[in-house]
């Protein structure tokens, strides 16, 4: 909450980077009908979601800036395997445990946050977050027998909570 106006900005940038993971599937598996299909719709609500916060930045005079990225996003990528299939399934992986943790995070930010508008806008994307969550891991299963993709999402969920089990001394939402 101190540094609100730091989260606002890291948070436009995740909503650009989320819709462009979702771009970037459609690229890498163009002929995947139903994969394309639900990240066209994942990438144009996180493009919507990064102009929303955007506007907060203009509200709040807050000027789009690079901003460094905690080492999360990072830590994930380096967990998915080169070879296919195993490439697209922890890429459907990582991406649904990201979704899960700003889910999470935006929560605890709408809990917490005084300014009730804010509150309420952080509120408002927790739902899409849990959805897109529930969509990657759909996907997964589409394409992957379920067996499959419980035990390679519980090596996943693991990593995870190590990755941030070491705190990162900058405010982000994935910190
Ligand atoms: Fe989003
Ligand atoms: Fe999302």
């Amino acid at each position: 909450m101190a540094n609100l106006d730091t989260i606002l900005l890291d948070h436009s940038h995740c909503e650009r980077k989320a819709a462009g993971v979702a771009l970037n599937l459609m690229f890498r598996y163009p002929s995947y009908t139903r994969l394309v299909r639900q990240l066209t719709a994942i990438a144009r609500e996180e493009l919507e979601h990064f102009e929303l916060v955007n506007q907060w930045l203009e509200k709040r005079g807050i000027p789009l800036a690079p901003l460094s990225s905690p080492p999360y996003g990072a830590l994930l990528k380096a967990e998915i395997r080169r070879d296919e299939p195993e490439r697209l399934l922890d890429s459907l992986l990582v991406s649904s445990l990201i979704e899960a943790r700003s889910h999470e995070r935006l929560g605890l930010l709408a809990t917490h946050c005084q300014d009730r508008d804010l509150a309420d806008f952080y509120q408002s994307l927790m739902a899409s977050e849990a959805r897109h969550y529930g969509v990657y891991w759909v996907l997964a299963d589409t394409y992957f027998e379920p067996d499959v993709v419980t035990e390679r999402l519980e090596e996943l969920a693991i990593k995870e909570s190590e990755f941030l089990a070491h705190l990162h001394p900058e405010p982000r939402i994935h910190s």
